[in-house]
């Protein structure tokens, strides 16, 4: 990249070899299961992730999208939190498209929903009331900081959603990075879900796409939902073949990312102008605020960095969140925070 590009990690590119990958692709009509790179990569999917079936999506969002509605239908509910991704920043889709009903609970700083609140959220058999169908958690959690949750944790929340005979789906866009951090196998990670959604883009660099995976029966309803919102692609193939590369190989370097993270919030941490809680930072996410007292905002601090070729995102006059990925090297960080020195009063 010709930037160093902190804004997000969907901001990332291609890798040199995921272009190769792409433009020697082997190809079919994927609408007749004739793809055999996406095939490929839906089988591979489910494998790395311990489930049965896997089903290539456009997006994150769409991969959301698609699993609530196979899990549910009109009017029936579902469990998520007030700060997840699905709930704030997929347009209300599940509403829209779908007629599903939410019920939020609060997301914890350590990125789960109470699990008091979780079992009292489950709605008795009451003509009164909707149907409570599935759970749905984020792992990592973004809003909160990129935090993984534990596999201890999901495999309790899977455990009541047995109990009461409703699904479990897990939200599972950086599934990778928490697997990384916690250093788990991603398949334990995700044991007790019903359906896992992960994204082949963001950190690990391909231009487009995410995974579904769940069992032959999930799959089969998700794949008929897909196609009703317009997600069924002919040569898919070309995708795939830079999502191959995504799940065989940027799932392995993750740590490098979470490293360059830490380096920047150690390095961040030692400015006395900004507040940091290094316990937070897990993953590939820096959250940090500027003292109230600094002289000068977050958004006039982002405009003053587009001048050392950064490029980062304010949240509100005082926070940011900095994301690292593959495109951001050790060396970048050293020049970041020279920059933010350079550039506080
Ligand atoms: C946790 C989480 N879920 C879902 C999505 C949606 O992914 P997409 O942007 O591919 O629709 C994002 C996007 O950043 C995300 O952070």
């Amino acid at each position: 990249m010709d930037y160093i590009d902190l804004r997000s990690d969907t901001v990332s590119w291609p890798t040199p070899d995921m272009r190769e990958a792409m433009a020697n692709a082997v190809v079919g009509d994927d609408v007749y299961d004739e793809d055999p790179t996406v095939n490929e990569l839906q089988e591979k999917a489910a494998r790395r992730l311990g489930k049965e079936a896997g089903l290539f999506v456009a997006s994150g969002t769409m991969g959301n999208l698609v699993a609530i509605l196979a899990h549910c239908g009109r009017g029936d509910e579902v469990i998520l939190g007030d700060r997840s991704h699905t709930y704030l920043y997929e347009a209300g889709g599940i509403s829209v498209l779908g007629g599903v009903h939410s019920c939020q609970l609060p997301v914890q700083p350590d990125g789960t929903l109470p699990l008091d609140l979780i079992r009292g959220a489950i709605r008795p058999d009451n003509l009164h009331m909707p149907i409570t169908r599935l759970i749905a958690l984020e792992n990592t959690q973004g809003t909160v900081g990129g935090i993984p949750v534990p596999k201890r944790y999901v495999d309790t929340v899977g455990a009541i959603a047995q109990e009461h005979g409703i699904a479990l789906h897990i939200d599972g866009a950086r599934i990778f990075n928490a697997a990384t951090a916690l250093d788990c196998d991603p398949k334990d990670l995700v044991a007790a879900a019903d359906s896992v959604m992960f994204c082949l883009s963001k950190g690990l660099c391909a231009p487009v796409g995410s995974m579904l995976v769940g069992s032959h029966d999930f799959i089969a309803k998700a794949k008929r939902v897909r196609k009703l919102v317009g997600g069924a692609m002919r040569q898919a193939g070309i995708l795939a073949a830079a999502g191959l590369i995504a799940l065989e190989k940027m799932t392995l370097r993750l740590a490098d990312d979470h490293a360059t993270a830490r380096m920047l919030a150690e390095g961040l941490a030692e400015i006395p102008q900004i507040e940091i809680d290094l316990a937070h930072v897990q993953t590939n996410m820096v959250f940090f605020s500027l003292r109230a007292d600094t002289g000068i905002s977050a958004p006039e601090l982002a405009e003053r960095l587009k001048a050392y070729n950064i490029r980062v995102r304010a949240g509100g006059q005082h926070g940011f969140r900095f994301v690292t990925h593959y495109w951001i090297r050790p060396e970048h960080i050293t020049q970041v925070l020279e920059a933010i020195n350079k550039e506080l009063p």
